[in-house]
């Protein structure tokens, strides 16, 4: 990632300064009672924390990056009020998944990086859960963040989709490998 697109993701932190909320994206409700209670997890791109909080509060062992050290700041300050013990660590994705044992759980909610698409599939334990959010052509203008339609099954179908869907504007998916 270039300093200027990191700068800005900076500066978003900087001046958004709502506390995270401990949650499960919506877009996961209705398959939160798979996620494990035990285990390692890995959350990519985790922003304040909010999702990284919460899977640490179900049980899991969590590492998650972003690349933005604002944001990573403001992640560990909320897990330490939360009383989680998450590890935060500052990573640019463009040079592949932090190294890291395979995992339980892998999340990735609002970022996509396409390149990393193999990688996660890979990273993920035989029955570990991938939870991918992301925006998508599907419903919304089109643009070069966006995934095209039927990105997701493309890219993640060697794994048992137990959910997923387009519209909206966004893309998800939920499997099992
Ligand atoms: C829309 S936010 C989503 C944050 C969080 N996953 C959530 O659900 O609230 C996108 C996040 O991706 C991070 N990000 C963007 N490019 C990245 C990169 N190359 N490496 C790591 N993090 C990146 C940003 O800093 C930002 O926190």
């Amino acid at each position: 990632m270039s300093a200027e697109d990191r700068a800005r993701w900076d500066a978003m932190y900087v001046e958004g300064a709502d506390m995270p909320v401990a949650a499960l994206p919506a877009v996961f409700g209705g398959v939160a009672d798979l996620f494990p209670r035990t285990g390692a997890a890995l959350d990519i791109a985790c922003g304040t924390g909010g999702v990284a909080v919460w899977l640490a509060q179900r049980g899991l062992r969590v590492q998650a990056v972003d690349v933005s050290a604002v944001a990573i700041v403001r992640a560990r300050r909320f897990a330490e009020q939360s009383a989680v013990p998450v590890t935060f660590d500052v990573a640019d994705l463009d040079a592949g998944l932090p190294s890291g044992e395979p995992v339980d759980v892998l999340l990735c909610n609002k970022f996509r990086n396409t390149a990393l698409y193999g990688s996660m599939t890979a990273r993920l334990k035989p029955g570990g859960l991938l939870a991918i959010c992301v925006l998508s052509e599907v419903g919304a203008t089109p643009g070069r963040f966006r995934a095209v339609a039927g990105e997701l099954r493309a890219a993640f179908g060697a794994l048992d989709v137990i959910a997923d869907g387009e519209g909206g504007g966004q893309a998800w998916l939920v499997g099992r490998r």
